[in-house]
């Protein structure tokens, strides 16, 4: 099993001719949570899958002191770090129950307790078909799947996106108490309030790279970075 804190050296990510992520540096360090912030088509998610192995890309990604570029997805799964991709991806036709033991693919003692432990309201609707339940049970379920697959490193893609606010907050709580018992969070949102909240430590892509990082009481302290980058959220 991998460990400690992950560094991204000069990544990039191309698709043909499209630059996505251009030779950005971050640190992430074990056990915080950290977020990526950026407006559409910045490169956010595209950093997190090549995190995850799921984009093809140059420069490196380290994992303690272990580089792990030659990885393929499912061993880096196997090694903890997980990706809850954007737009939910879960099978809306199975059940509760069956999305939950998909996500323990590489476990082989997936347990439900913890899933149920953080996300009660699942329990509950074991039985349920995913494709009927509401948004925010869905994003729950979603990331509950993520849970399954014992995740060291959690990657979150926009959590957020398209839930009302109580639910939103209702998310949050979910992902503080997921970083409490010591997963490392690293946290993609466009809901900048909501991230910083949460955050150790923000970095800001624009265009592929890093326009500004910082903890974030420091990057709201710059009102060029709060009215350019951060909506003019105030702490
Ligand atoms: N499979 C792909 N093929 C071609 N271009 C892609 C592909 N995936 C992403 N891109 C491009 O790469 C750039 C970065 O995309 P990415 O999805 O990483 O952005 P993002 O910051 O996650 O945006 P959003 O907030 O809209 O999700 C965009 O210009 C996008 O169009
Ligand atoms: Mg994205």
């Amino acid at each position: 099993m991998l460990s400690g804190d992950i560094y991204l050296k000069s990544l990039n990510v191309f698709y043909g001719p499209v630059h996505a992520v251009k030779g950005i540096d971050l640190s992430i360090e074990e056990g915080k949570v950290t977020t990526i912030l950026g407006a559409n088509g910045a490169g956010k998610s595209s950093t997190l899958k090549a995190i995850v192995g799921g984009v093809n890309y140059t420069g490196s990604i380290v994992v303690g002191t272990v580089p792990i570029d030659g990885m393929p997805v499912h061993k880096r799964v196997e090694n903890g770090i997980v990706l809850c991709p954007e737009g939910r991806g879960i099978f809306y036709t199975m059940t509760v129950k069956e999305n939950l033991l998909a996500g323990a693919y590489t476990r082989k003692h997936a347990k439900l307790e913890l899933a149920f432990e953080i996300f009660p309201v699942l329990k509950e609707r074991i039985n349920q078909i995913a494709g009927t339940l509401s948004g925010g049970e869905q994003q729950m379920l979603a990331i509950a799947r993520a849970i399954m697959a014992e995740p060291k490193y959690l990657l979150l893609d926009e959590p957020s996106l398209g839930l009302a606010p109580v639910v939103i907050e209702k998310i949050a709580e979910v992902i503080r108490e997921i970083n409490k018992r010591g997963i490392t969070i690293i946290l993609v949102e466009q809901n900048t309030t909501l991230a910083l909240s949460l955050a150790h430590k923000a970095y800001i892509l624009e265009n592929g790279r890093v326009a500004a990082e910082g903890k974030p009481d420091e990057l709201m302290k710059s009102d060029v970075i709060r009215q350019k980058y951060l909506g003019g959220v105030r702490a």
